[in-house]
């Protein structure tokens, strides 16, 4: 079971993330601030691209698109 990390980076290890469908309300500062890691569908809800795997070089756009969403819809994990 993935570990779901609450606060800032704890470690360094492989990210995934998810977008919580049931919280988001499509603000789309995800998507503005990480184009890489989310993808909006068509009511303007955002999903994570691909299955979510965080490209490490891609790490800190991940830790910026969660603490900028409005809704704390965005977990982050580590696997
Ligand atoms: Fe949704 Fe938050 Fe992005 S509300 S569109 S996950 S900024």
């Amino acid at each position: 079971m993935p570990r779901v990390i609450q606060g800032k980076r704890s470690m360094s290890g492989k990210l995934k993330i998810h977008v919580d469908q049931d919280k988001c309300q499509g603000h789309a500062r995800c998507k503005a601030l990480a184009p890489e890691l989310f993808e909006l569908d068509e009511f303007g809800n955002a999903h994570e691209a691909g299955d979510g795997s965080v490209p490490a070089d891609l790490e800190d756009k991940a830790w910026l698109a969660k603490s900028n969403c409005p809704e704390i819809a965005i977990e982050i994990t580590e696997v």
